[in-house]
């Protein structure tokens, strides 16, 4: 069982497109997938078609509730949807901290940090799935930090522009902690997202990022991206020519997930 988090601290930048896009890839090439939204904004529920009025993922993570209350069938056209279980957020996740605080002695008994909690849940949940996904929100709080801790893999998508390639440092200090404390075997890839090449201040700043870190392929600004979300319709799925599926198809090959 791999576990695969999509992180940024920084909103907007992909996130939750490039959960959608792995989700459906793995989904179709025939794995059992948990997505688990942790952004109480619920974008990537939604996408999976999933709605639901309250999350119990604050209750499930601090052991109140087994995770067969959390659990809900994605729903969708097309026969890769069956491979797809959902972890669906709600507005509520927005409570998690208060209630991690409200806890405390009880999280320090039973998983000694709050930090691993969720790799705790994720362990009991057994081999009942060959890939988990994890969405995250845009700040490095406690949903970002649990999502860290249980994974074995980050993909950043970033976007280049200068604010953005900022806001990794701070990405980038908070996953050498948790390397160094909880989580040694922990790896990260950058995913330059949403790039238009034909802006050379782009080119410029992502020859600059290549300097520091190994980039993957990158994801190009296409209005297909788009509609391929709005219309619950993955690039894995588009034409063998389509530009979406090109990149993403190159993108999965150089991280082996193909
Ligand atoms: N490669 C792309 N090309 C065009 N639009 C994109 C691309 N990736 C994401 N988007 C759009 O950009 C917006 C932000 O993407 P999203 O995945 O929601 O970011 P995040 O989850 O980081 O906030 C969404 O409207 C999404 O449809
Ligand atoms: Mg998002």
């Amino acid at each position: 069982m791999e576990v695969i988090t999509v992180a940024n601290n920084k909103g907007g930048v992909g996130k939750t497109m490039q959960c959608y896009q792995l989700i459906c890839h793995l989904a179709n090439l025939g794995k059992k997938v948990l997505a688990i939204d942790l952004d109480s904004q619920g974008n990537l529920s939604t996408t999976l078609g999933v709605q639901i009025q309250r999350t119990l993922i604050p209750e499930w993570l601090i052991g109140d509730v087994p995770i067969s209350d959390v659990l809900v069938p994605a729903e969708g056209t097309g026969d890769y949807i069956k491979n797809i279980t959902m972890i669906p957020a709600s507005r509520h996740l927005a409570s998690l901290s208060k209630l991690l605080i409200l806890s405390e002695s009880e999280i320090r008994k039973n998983a000694g940090r709050k930090e691993r909690l969720l790799r705790i849940r994720l362990a009991e949940a057994g081999d009942l799935f060959d890939y988990i996904v994890i969405d995250t929100p845009p700040m490095l709080g406690d949903e970002l930090i649990m999502a860290l801790v249980a994974s074995n893999k980050i993909l950043i998508p970033t976007q280049a522009q200068d604010y953005s390639i900022d806001g990794l440092e701070e990405l980038m200090d908070t996953f050498e902690i948790i390397k160094e404390t909880e989580n040694p075997t922990l790896q990260f890839n950058i995913i330059p997202s949403m790039v238009n090449m034909r802006r050379s201040i782009e080119r410029q700043r992502l020859g600059e990022l290549s300097q520091s870190f190994n980039i993957t392929p990158a994801i190009r600004n296409l209005v297909q991206m788009q509609e391929s979300v709005s219309m619950q319709k993955p690039v894995c799925l588009m034409g063998n020519k389509t530009r979406g599926k090109m990149d993403y198809d190159a993108l999965w090959e150089s991280l082996n997930i193909n």
